[in-house]
Formats: C-alpha cells, sequence, structure tokens
C-alpha cells in the first residue's frame, strides 16, 4: 500500500471466488474514496485469496473448520478484523452464519451483498427459487449487517427484468455484473459519510431512507 494513501481503509471478507472483491480492488485503483486494507478468507486456497495476493493486499485465511464451535471462531474473526483497523466491514460472498455477538461488535460499520432484492429470497440457491417462482424482477441488494441474517436493513439494490429463457446461470451471472456495479458505489456512499446505520434505519445524506436505493 501506498503510505500517503488516507483513504478510509476497507476489509473484505470472502469464502470463494471473490469478485466482488476484485470490483472493489479495481474501483479503489480506479480512484474511489476508498481503499481496501485487506481480505479474510474462512477457506485457504480460494480464488479470492489470490486475486488479494496479485493486487499487493494483505490476506489471512481463518479456516472455520479448525474451531470448535460459531462462537470461538467468530471472536477469532473479530479480533482479526480489528487486527486491520478498518473503517468499514464488507461481507462479500462470505458464506458463513456470524453470532449475535459479532454482528453487535460490528454494528454500523458492517455490509453484505446478497443476490436477490430482499427482502425476497433470503439464504441460498436465490436464482434458483426466483426462476421457479417465476418472479418478473431479481437482483441484488447491499444491507447492513444485523443479526438477522440477510435481514439488516437493505441500503440499495440493482433490479433487473428476468427473460423468458433465463438459466439459472445467465440470470446469476447478469445479476453478478450488477453487483459488481452496486458494491464499490455503496462503499464509496459508506466512505464519504454519506451513509449511516441508526437504530435499525439506513440513513442517506442526512436522512432516513425511506425505501432502498435503486441503482
Ligand atoms: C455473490 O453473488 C454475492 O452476492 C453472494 O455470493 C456471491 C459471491 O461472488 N453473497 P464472488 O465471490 O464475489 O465472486
Amino acid at each position: 500500500m501506498n503510505p500517503a494513501d488516507d483513504r478510509p481503509p476497507v476489509l473484505v471478507l470472502i469464502s470463494g471466488n471473490g469478485s466482488n472483491l476484485q470490483a472493489l480492488i479495481d474501483a479503489a485503483d480506479n480512484g474511489e474514496p476508498f481503499r481496501v486494507c485487506g481480505v479474510i478468507s474462512n477457506r485457504p486456497g480460494v480464488r479470492g485469496l489470490q486475486r488479494a495476493s496479485a493486487a499487493g493486499i494483505p490476506s489471512l485465511v481463518l479456516d472455520h473448520t479448525g474451531f470448535p464451535d460459531r462462537a470461538s471462531f467468530d471472536a477469532a474473526l473479530a479480533d482479526a478484523i480489528e487486527g486491520f483497523a478498518p473503517r468499514l466491514v464488507v461481507l462479500a460472498g462470505f458464506m458463513r452464519i456470524l453470532t449475535d455477538d459479532f454482528v453487535n461488535r460490528f454494528a454500523g460499520r458492517m455490509l453484505n451483498i446478497h443476490p436477490s432484492l430482499l427482502p425476497e429470497f433470503q439464504g441460498l440457491h436465490t436464482h434458483r427459487r426466483a426462476l421457479q417462482q417465476g418472479v418478473s424482477e431479481h437482483g441484488a441488494s447491499v444491507h447492513f449487517v444485523t443479526a438477522e441474517l440477510d435481514g439488516g436493513p437493505v441500503i440499495a439494490q440493482a433490479r433487473l427484468a428476468v427473460e423468458a429463457d433465463d438459466t439459472e446461470s445467465t440470470l446469476a451471472a447478469r445479476v453478478l455484473q450488477r453487483e459488481h456495479q452496486l458494491l464499490p458505489l455503496v462503499v464509496a456512499w459508506f466512505a464519504t459519510g454519506r451513509l449511516q446505520l441508526r437504530g435499525n434505519r439506513v440513513w442517506f445524506d442526512n436522512a432516513p431512507l425511506q425505501a432502498p436505493l435503486q441503482c
């Protein structure tokens, strides 16, 4: 890292491919108002770790399978995160359910990206379920993380039309493309102080958000 880079540090948690991590790295490289200060993966050997290393970003593997229970993993994870002293923690394809203690410790400074128009399709296999239910629109959401899984206040969404010939993989690919635009945008808002969590509400530009921003 360039020691003169005083942009707010963002730590990214991943479990796999890390294409959203890459979108954040690229955005920061292109001058967006934040920097990626570190990456933590709960799985060893994943592609996202290679992306971090290629970008010269420090990374850490904290393998959850080596911990006896969720609480001890989350305690170690919280300590590891604090070691990077981030302003913001971003869950980008981080496939772990977090304990309430962990979530509360980072309340208001932790975001998650989820591949559906929340509150629709919380949890896994969102694209498959969207197709099964025959919805006409699908997309992705970025929300503050609270104790309810995929249930924290939604900040912004990217919405797209489901096509008649969409398969799970074509739909997933189109949503992922939109995620790569949505996530850096929201992180930049946070980094410049435009976005806050107050109580259980999102504030944007000093006013409570009435509905998720559509991007
Ligand atoms: C994305 O669809 C994200 O919304 C979800 O997991 C996927 C991660 O993709 N939580 P990647 O690892 O960023 O490529």
